[in-house]
């Protein structure tokens, strides 16, 4: 809901446990309140007046009451004496870079606009504030839309020049500066094939960051941030969360201010942003998506899986894949995928992808990147008779592709060298073997949009893997006029959103996974188009549990693809039992990474049997709630539930990597059941309250092998 109280100029965003509140404060927005829901009455008793400081203070307004220094904002302008760090900058035509935007009107939208270069969560009422310059040269327009039943808003800024051509050089769409409690900053960092690492560290003096300069929004950091108050636990303790709807170069920081306030911000990265904006041209910034939560970070994620789910996630059931990737690699034929194929029969698997390697040249990494026709040299006959071997055995068919590519040794690149993304004087920088196309140029997005188009039309495809496996470089079009190279980056992430507009939506029925070398671009904005991303290029089962649970944090498990791999793994060579690489996998997109027609036949038969198992999970997983039950960054288990929204049925994971003698015993606590209500575990021969399940918990019996775990059903049972 949002209230609004015209007297007193405040605006009250509720959800059903949250309070956010804004008001006007000597013309300026201020940051009222945010946590838990309070009494909308009370608050303008509660708001410290800012101080205006002692010597070095800049006074806020003629009537010098108060400094922007010490304001807790909304939104934060450069050059007007708050020397935190600035949402906005611009340059005007004669140079000048300050604007002085304050208060100005308001206006509440029954629906929150939509834009179709810019992926947000959909959404009903929204309040916009409108902000103009005192001189009247600049406006800026904040849009705030609550999910109540998420414990979410989200926000984004519009920014519009009225008096002339200006540059924009920075463009954090939000601001909140939150009264300094002591937070542990919560990221989530990492690498290929080791993503989504959670670091938690206190946040001391200074200002801290994480962001993106790799075109994608990387491997390294994900657009994600959270405030934890210092005890704030899995299940306990207040919790502020951001994830940023954008998979390009962002920022996101927090920072601590002079007069006891953490200033959170984000938005896209100002390295090597500067954008033109003509008179009454608007720049719209990218939309974060926020919550709070008294339950610990397991209650954000449970917020933030509900919004992304109901408000932006592309709907689609995950089928069980075999893809083709580690099971062959570049290395296979006609006759070799026939074989695969055929050993798929029976073991209710539901859709063969074919990877990399089925185009132009493509025997290794070294070409062909943008020859998307079929290499019949390898495939004899093309596509078809590949996709009527899997139709045979009762199998849909998917492929991968990888548009924003170009390979040096291509016919593409022979015709069009100009299309890579390069500088005019330097030889472009590959990154396996590979140049990006410069999507911001509208005949190389027109091609792509066609070429694919006749892909998916011409051919019975179900499933579509878009893999992105390098970071820019260069950040250059010749396309663009020397004032708008500073706009390149954000353009090519707006090219990739249109061309997997088009493509999404001129085929609803097939199902994208989206795809960087593994986990270099999954965000919120990119599930709009996909509706899972294929996590990481490790297939490690040990690897996977924290890169899953890391996930986990901001993004439902059923959109974090997750394959059984080989064992040894290609990746750490390490040999993990085949029930546990599927107890792991079975908590994700599901799927095999394998070759599953050379397996013993008891492995056959038990994945056989473990996929109707899987398909039952999926459905719980698909509407579910998340809860973790035990860390693998804290200690070697790791730990999920998933129970349906009615808590009459649920699945659990238990998973324990290294042993050590005398073990023994090991109790889970369940969660997310009803206390008064009786279930029944089979696994463990249980059936007890569950406030008996989830306080004393189960006692599981560990064994001493290495990389043991246990997958559990959980069902109501009839109350004596
Ligand atoms: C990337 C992906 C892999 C696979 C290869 C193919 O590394 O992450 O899953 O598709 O590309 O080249």
């Amino acid at each position: 809901m949002i209230y609004i109280d015209e007297r007193k100029k405040a605006f009250f965003l509720e959800g059903e446990n949250f309070t956010y509140a804004i008001d006007v404060s000597d013309g300026y927005l201020r940051h009222a309140y945010w946590g838990k829901k309070i009494e909308r009455d009370d608050i303008d008793q509660l708001l410290f007046d800012h101080p205006a400081g002692y010597v070095v203070a800049i006074e806020a307004s003629a009537s010098g009451r108060g400094s922007l220094e010490t304001l807790p904002q909304e939104i934060s302008f450069f050059g007007l004496g708050d020397y935190r760090t600035s949402c906005f900058k611009a340059t005007g035509e004669d140079g000048g870079k300050v604007f002085d935007l304050k208060y100005d009107s308001f206006e509440l939208l029954t629906e929150k606009p939509s834009y179709s270069d810019l992926p947000m969560l959909k959404g009903g009422e929204t309040l916009v504030v409108r902000l103009l310059d005192a001189a009247k040269r600049l406006e800026l327009k904040l849009y705030y839309t609550v999910y109540e039943e998420c414990g979410c808003l989200t926000r984004h800024a519009e920014i519009t020049p009225l008096g002339g051509t200006v540059f924009l050089e920075r463009a954090l769409g939000f601001c909140v500066d939150l009264p300094d409690c002591g937070y542990d900053c919560i990221t989530l960092y990492g690498k290929h094939s080791c993503e989504a690492q959670i670091d938690r560290q206190a946040l001391g003096h200074g200002e801290f960051s994480v962001s993106s300069c790799m075109g994608i929004s990387s491997h390294v950091h994900n657009p994600f941030m959270a405030l934890a108050e210092k005890h704030a636990t899995e299940n306990a303790g207040d919790v502020y969360g951001f994830g940023l709807v954008y998979s390009g170069n962002f920022f996101l920081s927090a920072q601590t201010g002079e007069f006891g306030t953490i200033r959170v911000c984000g938005g896209i990265n100002p390295l090597d942003f500067r954008y033109r904006l003509r008179e009454k041209e608007s720049f719209v910034t990218p939309e974060v998506l926020m919550t709070y939560s008294e339950c610990g970070l397991g209650g954000m994620s449970r917020n933030f899986h509900r919004a992304i789910e109901r408000y932006i996630l592309k709907r689609g059931v995950p089928p069980i894949v075999a893809n083709s990737w580690e099971a062959t690699f570049f290395d296979f034929d006609t006759k070799k995928l026939f074989g695969f194929i055929d050993g798929l029969k029976g073991l209710n698997i539901d859709t063969f992808v074919l990877d990399d390697g089925w185009f132009g040249r493509r025997d290794s990494d070294r070409t062909s990147l943008g020859d998307w026709k079929v290499n019949t040299k390898k495939l004899i006959g093309g596509l078809e008779p590949v996709i009527n071997k899997c139709k045979e055995n009762g199998l849909k068919f998917g492929i991968w592709i990888e548009p924003e590519m170009i390979s040096e040794e291509s016919e593409l690149y022979t015709l069009h060298p100009d299309w890579a993304v390069k500088s005019k004087f330097l030889k472009p920088r590959t990154s396996r073997n590979q140049l990006v196309l410069d999507l911001t140029r509208k005949e190389v997005l027109d091609y792509l949009k066609s070429t694919f188009y006749a892909l998916l039309k011409n051919h019975d495809i179900s499933y579509v893997k878009w893999d992105m496996n390098r970071p820019l470089t260069e950040f250059y079009s010749a396309g663009l006029e020397k004032e708008n190279q500073g706009e390149f980056a954000h353009r090519y992430v707006k090219a990739v959103y249109e061309l997997a507009d088009y493509l999404t939506r001129s085929f609803p029925d097939i199902y994208f996974e989206g795809c960087a070398g593994g986990g270099g671009r999954f965000d919120i904005a990119m599930l709009k188009y996909f509706s899972s991303v294929w996590a990481s290029d490790s297939c490690d089962a040990e690897e996977r549990c924290r890169i899953q649970y890391g996930y986990s944090y901001l993004y439902p498990l059923k959109t974090v693809s997750s394959h059984v791999g080989a064992s040894p793994a290609h990746q750490t060579s390490r040999s993990i039992p085949l029930e546990s690489r599927c107890n792991v996998s079975a908590f994700g997109a599901f799927g095999y990474e394998l070759r599953l027609d050379v397996l013993p036949q008891e492995e056959r038969e038990f994945i056989a049997d473990y996929n109707l198992f899987a398909k039952q999970l999926r459905s719980v997983l698909a509407e579910g709630e998340l809860f973790r039950t035990e860390n693998p960054f804290e200690s070697k288990f790791t730990g999920f539930i998933v129970m349906n929204r009615q808590k009459t049925k649920g699945y659990g994971l238990f998973y324990q990597s290294k042993t050590s003698y005398g073990d023994g015993i090991k109790m889970i606590r369940l969660r997310g059941l009803d206390p008064k209500k009786k279930y029944s575990v089979p696994k463990f021969g249980v059936c007890a309250y569950g406030s008996t399940l989830m306080n004393m918990g189960i006692q599981h019996k560990t064994t001493n092998t290495d990389y043991q775990s246990v997958l559990y059903e959980i069902n109501e049972a009839e109350n004596d």
